[in-house]
């Protein structure tokens, strides 16, 4: 069975699609995202806060990866990591970035284009704290994107981290970052296999507010 053929043989958008209001949005795109993200929990989308975060690195070459939400507010949509990690680097040589989910059971999908940046000490240490102690532990032995020579310098690793939560069980890495995507664009796109008319509306940001268009499909 060949790869071609096979791809060409995989459904997608099937089973009951949402719809999209277009007479009823808000003039905010974070309202809609938080709208749309309560339908998505609501349908049973699986890992609806997983979302794809695209950066650039110092050659002009995007880089991309899954990462978790961790808030979306006027300021922006959060989310955090490793300062050391390829895309802590890349942040911080050039802090444009861009968000994309894809909300399989409902055929839907929302990008988001912006500024980052980082939110500073004490919402990294406030997310840190948050965090489970096995997810702490995690981060604490992990020098996140740099080589790893060996397994048994991850197990060295773990051990060392252990014995400094267990001394300070508050302890924050200096590393560990939030960021926020602050919007210039926000489009959402929803699939509508049977017209193929796909709605696609962005929230483009002007001076003082947000501009709504249409797209073709
Ligand atoms: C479902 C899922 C959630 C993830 N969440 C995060 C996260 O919130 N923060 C993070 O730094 N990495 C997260 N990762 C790991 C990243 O995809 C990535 O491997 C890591 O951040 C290193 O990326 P980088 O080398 O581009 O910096 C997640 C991976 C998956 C599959």
């Amino acid at each position: 069975m060949s790869i071609s053929w096979l791809l060409r043989t995989l459904p997608a958008m099937t089973g009951e699609m949402a719809r999209f209001d277009l007479d009823r949005t808000p003039d905010e795109p974070h309202e809609l995202f938080l709208r749309w993200f309560g339908e998505a929990v609501g349908a049973g989308v699986s890992e609806p806060h997983a979302m794809n975060l695209a950066t650039v690195d110092d050659q002009g070459l995007p880089d991309v990866r899954v990462l978790l939400l961790r808030e979306v507010d006027e300021r922006g949509w959060h989310f955090a990591g490793d300062r050391r990690s390829a895309k802590g680097r890349q942040l911080a040589a050039r802090p444009d970035a861009a968000l994309g989910f894809y909300w399989r059971e409902q055929g839907r999908q929302v990008r988001v284009r912006g500024k980052v940046f980082d939110l500073g000490l004490a919402a990294s240490a406030a997310d840190f704290l948050s965090r489970s102690p096995s997810a702490r532990l995690a981060a604490l032995s992990s020098v996140q994107s740099d080589v790893l020579p060996g397994e048994s310098d991850l197990t060295l690793a773990r051990h060392e981290a252990e014995r400094l939560l267990a001394a300070d069980p508050d302890f924050v890495p200096e590393s560990h970052a939030v960021y926020a995507v602050v919007p210039i664009s926000v489009e959402f796109w929803q699939g509508d296999p049977a017209s193929r008319r796909h709605p696609r509306l962005r929230y483009r940001r002007a001076a003082e507010s947000w501009v709504k268009e249409l797209l073709w499909p």
